[in-house]
């Protein structure tokens, strides 16, 4: 995805994966920046992390206290900072990072667009209260969502989400544990990691909230073939939308902010459900 946008940029970059340790996370950072890497992106589990190890932080990391990309900045002779990626010559005599989050506008974006779902003043179930849960929950609640049940295994994270979102969002009822199985709701939303492995039960408990009472459902896992949680969804008639538009336009806005340029958006959204189909 992100190698289709940089081609059509015609820039002369390549984006590649490395696995690195959460403990080598930092050392990792400073290689990239002694390389003069144009920026990073960071998954599972270095988006908390990442936090604490950047020079400067973005409103947008600060907002949902998560890091999933980083630009590296150089300071020329006059002083001022400017991306790598947007460098118009001369000595860079410094180099600084700078954390943002794209992760959360992607998700609302992906609601609107393939699930014509509008956050305020809905109902929501959020299953998972981990990093993503806590980011999702975080946005609903500043997009004015109505009622958010959340539900997480471990039950206490769930409920200091709630206490976070009842602090940040007064109006926001935030409410721990399944909805009372007559409430329609307007959204399921999975940011738990069940789904990723093919033969994962659905994250949602179908004894205690059935599933036919969402007009829709939006599964943050993306693969190939259908979730458990997204194939009893389509049996039961909801709207379904898996992770992939989540990933395409928070890579969307991650390019825009190393580039400075407008992403080409239909070219990654190609290459993507490319990939995604040979996975
Ligand atoms: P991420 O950044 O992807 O959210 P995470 O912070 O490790 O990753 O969160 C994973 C989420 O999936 C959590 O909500 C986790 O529940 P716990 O908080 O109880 O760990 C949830 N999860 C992972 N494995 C699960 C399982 N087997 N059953 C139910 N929930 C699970």
């Amino acid at each position: 995805m992100q190698n289709a946008g940089i081609g059509e940029l015609g820039l002369d970059w390549r984006y590649v994966a490395f696995e690195t340790h959460p403990d080598d996370l930092k050392a990792a950072i400073e290689g990239a920046r002694a390389m003069r890497y144009i920026g990073l992106n960071l998954t599972v589990p270095h988006k908390l992390l990442a936090v604490d190890l950047m020079d400067e932080l973005d409103e947008s990391a600060r907002t949902w206290g998560a890091v999933n990309t980083v630009v590296f900045e150089g300071r020329g002779a006059s002083g001022e900072w400017r991306p790598l990626g947007q460098w118009a010559g001369g000595p860079i005599e410094e180099v600084r990072t700078r954390g943002y989050n794209t992760d959360a506008d992607a998700i609302t974006r992906s609601l609107r667009e393939d699930l014509d779902c509008e956050p305020k003043g809905s109902q929501v179930l959020l299953l998972g209260a981990g990093g993503a849960g806590r980011v999702a929950a975080l946005k609903l609640a500043a997009e004015g969502v109505d009622r958010l049940w959340l539900v997480n295994r471990t039950e206490s994270k769930a409920a200091q989400l709630a206490e976070e979102i009842r602090a940040a969002h007064p109006t926001v009822e935030a409410l721990v544990g399944y909805p009372s199985t007559d409430n329609k709701l307007d959204l399921i939303l999975n940011a738990t990691s069940l789904g990723l492995k093919p033969d994962d039960p659905s994250p949602l408990d179908a004894s205690r909230f059935p599933i036919c009472q969402a007009r829709a459902v939006f599964d943050m896992v993306y693969r190939p073939d259908r979730t458990a949680l997204l194939q009893a969804a389509q049996s039961a008639d909801c709207r379904i939308a898996d992770g992939t538009g989540m990933l395409l336009w928070q890579g969307v806005k991650a390019l825009e902010i190393w580039s400075g340029k407008r992403a080409p958006a239909d070219a990654m959204r190609a290459a993507l459900q490319r990939h995604l189909r040979n996975a």
